[in-house]
């Protein structure tokens, strides 16, 4: 199939569209390079470079590559961020997003993947989370996933347009090729691995004192390539449906950070911060859903190997992508 890969200079949709072309399918990325990075694009990849708010970028980029499906992960997706400039979340998460519904639908194009997030569902009232737990967001970033996901929903009942939200918990790990380096990285696992190179002094822990076994927060990881598995089993669906997407086990901040120091041999040195407020103490994905309708396994669902594959790209890469 030719997909359509919004956001593919990114982290995650660098490694998904080198996936699909490994499997033998061909690949357009569409970015403006924001906050992807040019030295991530897959060179056997077609790239425009372009921005979703802009209807004269994403409508003839749309036109001219005719794709069959269209895997859309372009988005803001800093959680604090969200929380002190809404409207860049709105405009560029929501707005963008429904420019490029628009060009789809122009296009004839009816097949569509969307990155959403757990954050959808804010505080979870139980623990595995499956996909009827109510969605209530506690942040901007993860209300504009929510309405992206019902504005979804009205442009299948009018246009036919098939769409299949993944719910991603936290993706983690990395090609040999590509990686995680976020322009603002937030993300536990590359920081601590920022530390073990002697990049960072010390990793913030944000509380301790949760009621979790060790206080700390637990979070689901899923492996990137285990993600990237998932969207192309998505492919093959001919109505919509929402998926959690994890691997159906927690870890927490200092369960990661030990093992972090037996994959990298550094000491990684801790600080307790104060908690962070609308942290959520357990996110934990139940994959029930994903595995019995897809077929979907994750292939590598230990942390350990997870955390061996981010440390060999970091150590490859020690400057991320240098940009
Ligand atoms: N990283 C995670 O653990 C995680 C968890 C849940 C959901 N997600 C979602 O997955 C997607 C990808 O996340 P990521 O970690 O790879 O983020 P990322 O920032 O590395 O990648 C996003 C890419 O989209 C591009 N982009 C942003 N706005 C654009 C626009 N208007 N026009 C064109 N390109 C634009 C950026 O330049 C960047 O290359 C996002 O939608 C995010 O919300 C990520």
């Amino acid at each position: 199939m030719h997909i359509f890969v919004t956001g593919g200079a990114g982290y995650i949709g660098s490694i998904c569209s080198e996936s699909l072309i490994d499997h033998g399918h061909t690949v357009t990325i569409f970015d403006n390079l924001t906050e992807g990075h040019r030295a991530a694009l897959d060179p056997r990849a077609k790239f425009v470079q372009g921005d979703l708010n802009l209807r004269d970028d994403i409508f003839p980029a749309l036109a001219a590559a005719k794709p069959d499906a269209v895997m859309h992960f372009a988005a803001n997706a800093l959680v604090g961020e969200s929380m002190t400039n809404p409207s860049k979340y709105y405009r560029n998460n929501v707005g963008g997003g429904i420019n490029l519904l628009d060009a789809m639908i122009e296009a004839g194009v009816k097949k569509f993947i969307f990155s959403s997030t757990c954050a959808t569902y804010g505080v979870p009232e139980k623990i595995p989370m499956d996909e009827r737990l109510p969605q209530k967001p506690i942040n901007p970033y993860g209300h504009s996933k929510l309405i992206f996901e019902q504005i979804l929903q009205w442009y299948d009942k009018i246009h036919g347009l098939v769409h299949t939200n993944l719910r991603y918990f936290n993706a983690a790990g990395a090609s040999v090729r590509f990686g995680e380096d976020h322009r603002i990285e937030t993300h536990l696992i590359p920081n601590v691995l920022k530390v073990a190179l002697g990049q960072k002094e010390k990793v913030e822990i944000y509380g301790d004192k949760y009621a979790t076994p060790d206080g700390t927060c637990v979070r689901d990881y899923i492996h990137i390539l285990d993600l990237a598995e998932a969207h192309m089993l998505a492919l093959g669906r001919t109505t919509s449906a929402s998926y959690n997407l994890g691997s159906g086990e927690g870890f927490s901040v200092r369960q990661v950070i030990d093992i972090a120091r037996k994959v990298s041999g550094a000491a990684i040195p801790v600080i307790v911060q104060p908690p962070r407020v609308g942290d959520p103490p357990r996110l934990v994905a139940s994959s029930h859903k994903i595995t019995s309708e897809l077929g979907w396994r994750p292939k590598h669902p230990r942390l350990q190997p997870i955390i061996e594959s981010a440390w060999a790209w970091h150590k490859a890469h020690p400057h991320g992508y240098g940009d």
